[in-house]
This record gives structure tokens, C-alpha cells and sequence, in this order.
């Protein structure tokens, strides 16, 4: 499997989406809800499960169905996703946008606590340009049609990215924006703190110690006690490779921002 994300367990750690809110900044444990695995348990025992943590937000690759009505109630926030595959027709068309929403909001919502909809995965490191122009115009339209039906605000839209779009992500603090996606990314960027809507990534610790294979990355990928490691631009301690990953994000937007804001 490539970098691309296709996880195949539920409550893995090491397959968190990280969220960064440009407004503020909130701890809560959430979960990647993959499908793509034999065997998984019915979404009711998922959600029993689920309620009898203190896992806050789950993210879903999809909008199953079955899946949103097993939480509501459970004030789980829930993020859903449209397919890559949805972009272009969402791009082009305002109604289908609104009919994405019907269909896969509308009849779940409130109960079932729908906070973000993510339009495409990993579109921006996809190479397919004709995809990547049409993301924006593609979460513009899902945020018009929720704006529509008064969700606009508490349903936010986002899109989620790939570790990729850093040309280099360690230490973090060299993390550098791959400067090919620079205006793509700005544009979306804008419309992200216009909406005060997260910035997600797919942060994969797991290729982190495929390309490492020591048994001291495997502990740092794990949680496990390890000695850390030291990031040669700052001084910082690093003791897991979810920090470190999540770190440059932080680093990336202080700096970005504030780039984006001097243009
Ligand atoms: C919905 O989820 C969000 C994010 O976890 C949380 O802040 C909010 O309180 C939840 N809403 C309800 C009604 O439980």
C-alpha cells in the first residue's frame, strides 16, 4: 500500500487524522472508522464500543450509512467524506452538492453529530490536476449548499491531505511546503480560515518506521519508552513520532499564515 490511506482497522492510533483548527485549539481522542478490512464487527457494536470510551470524534472515509445512524445520540462528532471520484461532479454542479447533502446530512443530523465533511482524500499530492482544480470549487459548493439548509458553521467542510504536501517533514522543524501546490493551497487555506474550518492531515507514523525499520522507530512509533529524539533546528524533545508528525503542522502554519497574510 502506498501512502495513500486505505486503513484497514478500526481504533488504529497510528491512522488519527490530525485536525487543526485555525480558530482554536481543542485535546480530544478520535478514530479512523476504515471499512476496508473482512470480518468487522456490525456499526452497533462499533458504536457500543465506541460510547464506553472517551473517544470524542470519529472520522469515516464515506458516508455509510449505517454507521451515522448507530451514533446518534452518542454526541460523537462525526466526520463524514465524499470520494474523490464525487469531486468533479460536485465542482461543476451546485445541485449535486445540495443533493449530497440531502442525501447524506440531512436525514442523520442532529442526532447523529455530523461536525465536518471532508471532500476528497490525499487529492492535492494526487498528481491529477484536473482533480485538484476542481476541490475547491467542489467544498465551495458543499459549503453553499449547507449554508443553504442553515448548517453552514456547524457543519464545517474541509479536505483531507497527505503527509506529502511537506517536501520534508523531519525534522519538523525543516518541514517546507511542497512549492508546486503553493497557490492551490493558499486558495484553500483562505477559504479554510474564512470558514473557520480544520486543516486535516493523514499523519502515518507506520511508513515513518516502514522506511526505518529499528526496533528504536518502532518504539517511538508506538508510544513506547525510547530516548527520543532530538530536532536538530529547535532543541525540541520528541518522544513519539505522532508529535513529531503533528508538530510540523503547527510550525508549518505559524509560518505559512503568516506568509499568506505579508503577500
Ligand atoms: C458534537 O461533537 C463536537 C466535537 O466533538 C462536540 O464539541 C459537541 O459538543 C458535540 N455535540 C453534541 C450535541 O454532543
Amino acid at each position: 500500500m502506498a501512502a495513500t490511506s486505505n486503513p484497514s482497522f478500526l481504533l488504529c492510533l497510528s491512522l488519527i487524522t490530525t485536525t487543526i483548527y485555525f480558530a482554536d485549539s481543542q485535546s480530544f481522542i478520535g478514530v479512523n472508522y476504515g471499512q476496508v478490512a473482512d470480518n468487522l464487527p456490525p456499526p452497533s457494536a462499533t458504536a457500543n464500543l465506541l460510547k464506553s470510551t472517551s473517544i470524542g470524534k470519529l472520522r469515516l472515509y464515506n458516508a455509510d450509512p449505517s454507521i451515522i445512524k448507530s451514533l446518534s445520540n452518542s454526541g460523537i462528532g462525526i466526520t463524514i467524506g465524499a470520494a474523490n471520484g464525487d469531486i468533479p461532479i460536485l465542482a461543476s454542479n451546485p445541485n449535486s452538492a445540495t443533493q449530497w447533502v440531502n442525501s447524506n446530512v440531512l436525514p442523520y443530523y442532529p442526532s447523529s453529530n455530523i461536525t465536518l465533511i471532508t471532500v476528497g482524500n490525499e487529492v492535492m499530492t494526487s498528481g491529477d490536476n484536473a482533480l485538484i482544480s476542481n476541490l475547491l470549487p467542489a467544498i465551495q459548493n458543499v459549503q453553499n449548499a449547507l449554508n443553504s439548509a442553515s448548517l453552514g458553521g456547524k457543519i464545517k467542510v474541509s479536505t483531507v491531505h497527505s503527509m506529502a504536501v511537506l517536501t520534508q517533514s523531519d525534522p519538523p522543524s525543516s518541514g517546507s511546503f511542497d512549492p508546486n501546490l503553493k497557490d492551490t493551497m493558499k486558495q484553500m487555506l483562505e477559504f479554510l480560515k474564512d470558514n473557520k474550518a480544520p486543516f486535516t492531515i493523514n499523519p502515518y507514523p507506520f511508513f515513518a518506521y516502514q522506511s526505518d525499520p529499528r526496533s528504536e522507530t518502532l518504539a517511538f512509533c508506538l508510544f513506547q519508552p525510547n530516548s527520543g529524539r532530538v530536532d536538530s533546528g529547535n532543541g525540541k524533545l520528541y518522544t513519539n513520532m505522532f508529535d513529531a508528525q503533528v508538530s510540523w503542522q503547527f510550525l508549518f502554519f505559524s509560518f505559512f499564515y503568516v506568509e499568506m497574510l505579508t503577500f
